[in-house]
């Protein structure tokens, strides 16, 4: 079941998400709907709190980055291949690397892109859908997506880097955002409407 993305200004979106348990109800069912929701939106990661669900859960699915590279994206990320994997109860245990450039987006955040930095590798401890336990280290694009979506259960948006001046300018969009004054293609949730 596709379910509706949160806009910004719905305050789960500024919630710090907590660890669940495997026994977690209806957590196969979430996944699944979630991936399927992030398809529907053209998203290349999700977060549940996304879906208005304030867990520690987010996918990413940078493969359809990595698949769609050009000869320019093959220069700057050589020959990366991307992921498509469920993370659970993920907590950063190292960044590293010289902040670069990306121009990001959100699906809680339509129409807004913006140039963020980021560091270039992220380590990353979480368990998978069956609770298997993983310590892994990202780079790349897939680093980039992973930083994202582990903001967003952090309570954390790609909009919170800007400079105030850049904030000030975005303000009329956001709360244009905040009250449903947006046309997307996909559903959304909004706190004001
Ligand atoms: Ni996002």
């Amino acid at each position: 079941m596709v379910l509706p993305i949160v806009a910004y200004g719905h305050p789960v979106l500024r919630k710090k998400c907590v660890d669940i348990a495997s026994d977690y109800p209806g957590l196969q069912q979430l996944i699944s709907d979630m991936w399927e929701t992030l398809y529907a939106s053209n998203g290349v990661g999700l977060a549940a709190p996304q879906v208005n669900v304030p867990i520690r859960l987010f996918l990413v699915d940078s493969k359809q980055l990595t698949d769609h590279f050009d000869e320019e994206d093959r220069l700057q990320f050589g020959d990366e291949v991307g992921i498509k994997q469920v993370f659970i109860n993920a907590h950063v245990l190292e960044i590293n690397g010289e902040p670069w450039p990306y121009n990001e987006g959100c699906l809680s955040i339509p129409k807004i892109r913006e140039d963020i930095y980021r560091p270039q590798t992220v380590k990353i401890a979480y368990v998978d859908e069956q609770f298997q336990p993983h310590e892994e280290t990202y780079g790349g694009i897939t680093a980039r997506v992973i930083l994202h979506e582990y903001d967003h259960i952090e309570g954390k948006l790609f909009i919170d880097y800007l400079k105030p001046l850049k904030k000030k300018l975005l303000r009329k969009k956001l709360d244009d955002i905040a009250r449903g004054k947006v046309e997307v293609n996909y559903k959304m949730l909004f706190a004001k409407a």
